[in-house]
């Protein structure tokens, strides 16, 4: 694996003892593809990297509720959809960012890649589950993982990235960059217990 451009010079095993760094991970995907600039925008306490198949254990469920209702599937079955999203190559991209001290998640987001058959076989990047754990809320955290994924959905050829949300986040994507466009729709599947958020 190649190695990453903003690591701090000090031995991390000194400076930060509990961090697990990218080698010693099983990765979703290259970490290569995370823009390099996002990387030296970030406090040298945090790290901003593709999910692991272990991030059971840092905390990536409790914070992914701060956004909607999660329940713990299990270490197996979580690592079970980790190896269904990463079978799919060029398709599934989540990311995490850690805080080195505590070796924990503290923000994540994800962009869907659909390769479609119109506008020249072209490709659209879908923004999903931006969380951001509300201790750390208000300091940029949100923007780097929008901004991370922007990237790396333009990066994988994407003529444009679109997401969902609620009116109340408007302004933080509108701060991102992004503006409001047409409308959603949606039909929920009518099974008794299937989730209607
Ligand atoms: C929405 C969320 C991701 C924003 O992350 P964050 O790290 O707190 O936001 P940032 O610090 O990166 O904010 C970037 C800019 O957007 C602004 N901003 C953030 N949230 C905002 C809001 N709800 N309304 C208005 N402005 C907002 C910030 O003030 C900042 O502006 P500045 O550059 O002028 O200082 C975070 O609050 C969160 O996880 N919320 C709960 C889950 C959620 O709603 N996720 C989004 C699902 S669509």
């Amino acid at each position: 694996m190649a190695s990453l451009p903003s690591l701090p010079s000090t031995p991390i095993s000194q400076e930060y003892p509990k961090w697990t760094p990218d080698h010693a991970l099983d990765l979703l995907f290259h970490p290569d593809i995370i823009p390099v600039q996002v990387r030296r925008e970030l406090h040298p306490d945090l790290h901003i990297r593709p999910l692991s198949r272990t991030d059971y254990n840092r905390s990536h469920l409790a914070v992914l509720s701060i956004l909607s209702v999660v329940t713990d599937p299990g270490l197996s079955a979580y690592q079970a959809r980790f190896d269904l999203l990463r079978a799919a190559p060029r398709t599934n991209f989540t990311l995490v960012i850690i805080d080195k001290q505590s070796d924990q998640i503290v923000a994540v987001g994800s962009v869907f890649v659909e390769h479609k058959f119109l506008r020249g076989l072209g490709s659209v990047g879908h923004i999903e589950d931006i969380a951001v754990d509300p201790k750390v809320q208000g300091k940029k955290l949100g923007l780097r993982v929008i901004q991370a994924l922007t990237g790396m959905s333009e990066k994988e050829g994407c003529y444009k990235t679109i997401l969902n949300c609620s009116d109340k986040n408007i302004p933080f994507y509108e701060k991102c960059g992004y503006m409001k466009k047409e409308n959603e729709m949606a039909k929920y599947n009518e099974r008794p217990g299937s989730p209607k958020l």
